[in-house]
């Protein structure tokens, strides 16, 4: 059985270390803006497997630490994560969705109705580009 709930920020910790920055410590995968924020989990069975948070700031939004467990991925539990907040989004009437995509990932959101934008960056040895879908 699948489920996709609100969870805390805590509750997205560990698979945001295990999956996204698993050579650094636990702390860099908390946002100092956590607490603001609106974080989700798609469950499969009870278990955690797939997170992603929100942060809206004038009616658009930013998707951050969207990571789901390693055996996981390739399922489709990401895709539906994501097409449920797609749907939060278009519900409340945001007007922007972006987020700072890893451009290994530049292909899979796209498939989301997400566009690429001018504004790339490395960080860590990862390059990342701004990537966005209007409303
Ligand atoms: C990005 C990520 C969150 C996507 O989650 P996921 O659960 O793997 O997502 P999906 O399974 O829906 O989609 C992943 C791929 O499997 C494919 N897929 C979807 N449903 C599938 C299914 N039922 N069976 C097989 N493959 C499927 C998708 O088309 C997609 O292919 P693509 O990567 O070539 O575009 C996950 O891969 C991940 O955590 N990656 C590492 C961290 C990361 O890069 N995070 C994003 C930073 S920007």
């Amino acid at each position: 059985m699948i489920n996709i709930i609100e969870i805390t920020a805590e509750e997205t910790a560990p698979i945001r270390h295990e999956v996204l920055w698993p050579n650094e410590p636990i702390d860099f995968v908390i946002l100092p803006n956590d607490a603001i924020g609106r974080h989700f989990g798609l469950f499969l069975n009870e278990t955690l497997i797939s997170v992603v948070s929100l942060f809206v700031k004038h009616k658009e939004v930013q998707f951050r630490k969207f990571a789901t467990c390693t055996e996981y991925q390739g399922k489709g539990y990401g895709t539906l994560l994501l097409n449920e907040i797609m749907r939060i989004v278009q519900q409340e009437k945001l007007s922007r969705m972006w987020c700072n995509a890893r451009v290994n990932k530049i292909n899979y959101y796209t498939k989301f109705g997400m566009r690429v934008t001018h504004t790339y960056f490395s960080k860590k040895g990862i390059d990342y580009v701004v990537m966005e879908r209007k409303f």
